[in-house]
């Protein structure tokens, strides 16, 4: 009686992955697969409401870490001048309830699916004198002028974009002299760790549903080459299991 419970068991749970995967995943996976369209509207959509409610407060720390350094960095500017900032890769703007005072904020993305919720979202945020969207890759970022910014900041963008040199280039180009680039990052694991593996094992699959997010990226070495004055960067190890794969994380900022 209790075997035939268990073969029955085991025949409705097959007989459910069997159906979910050919009506919705492999349907699903296909389509990410062979249009960008979909795969960067996917995406949008399931950042905001599926991986978004996960991720975004277990990522909180880090964000104020690096808003910590950017606050630092501005100490002593004068606060009745608006500072001049603009953030790539910003999304639906996870980070705007940690921007300072009086702050002229302008954002770029390349995925024009995320617009709509950042602009839904950025109504919640009165203290930030919003400026623009601005849809364009941070690698060719011709629509913002050159020195024209007090900060750059990116979280979490480097993972997913195609070039990190041309980014990082033309955030050099857009900062004012003595301006800062403040950076969160999920970067690979140690060589030596059994989680690059892992990484690496499962990149293929997550750069399909993480429009082009690559887990084994080793985004400290190249800001650290690509020509800022001053590099100060520091490792940041998730607390928590759930973020497993983007355990390793970087924060830091970068002087022009
Ligand atoms: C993983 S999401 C992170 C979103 C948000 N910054 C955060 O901290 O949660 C990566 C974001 O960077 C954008 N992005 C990736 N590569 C980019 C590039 N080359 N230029 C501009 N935006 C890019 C994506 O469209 C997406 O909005």
């Amino acid at each position: 009686m209790l075997f035939a419970l268990y073969t029955l068991s085991w025949f409705l749970l097959c007989s459910l992955w069997w159906v979910g995967a050919l009506t919705i995943g492999i349907p699903l996976t296909l389509m990410l697969l062979f249009s960008r369209t979909f795969r960067s509207s996917f995406f949008s959509w399931s950042f905001v409401y599926v991986i978004g409610p996960l991720f975004q407060p277990r990522s909180m720390p880090a964000r104020k870490k690096a808003f910590q350094i950017l606050k630092e960095c501005v100490a002593n500017r004068n606060k009745n001048v608006p500072l001049e900032i603009l953030e790539i890769g910003v999304g639906e703007g996870p980070n705007l309830t940690l921007y300072p005072e009086n702050c002229n904020l302008t954002v770029l993305d390349k995925n024009k699916f995320f617009e709509s919720y950042y602009m839904r979202n950025a109504k919640k945020f009165p203290h930030i004198s919003y400026q623009r969207t601005v849809i364009q890759p941070a690698e060719n970022m011709s629509d913002i002028a050159d020195n024209s910014l007090d900060v750059v900041v990116s979280t979490y963008l480097h993972c997913s974009c195609d070039d990190s040199y041309a980014v990082l280039k033309e955030v050099q180009r857009v900062l004012k002299p003595g301006g800062k680039y403040v950076f969160l990052e999920h970067v690979c694991y140690p060589e030596s760790e059994f989680g690059l593996s892992i990484q690496r094992l499962i990149n293929p699959i997550w750069f399909l549903y993480f429009n082009g997010c690559t887990l084994d990226r080793d985004t400290a070495t190249k800001i650290k080459k690509s020509g800022f004055s001053e590099v100060i960067c520091e490792k940041y190890l998730a607390p928590y299991w759930f973020l497993y794969l983007i355990r390793h994380q970087i924060v830091g900022v970068a002087t022009k």
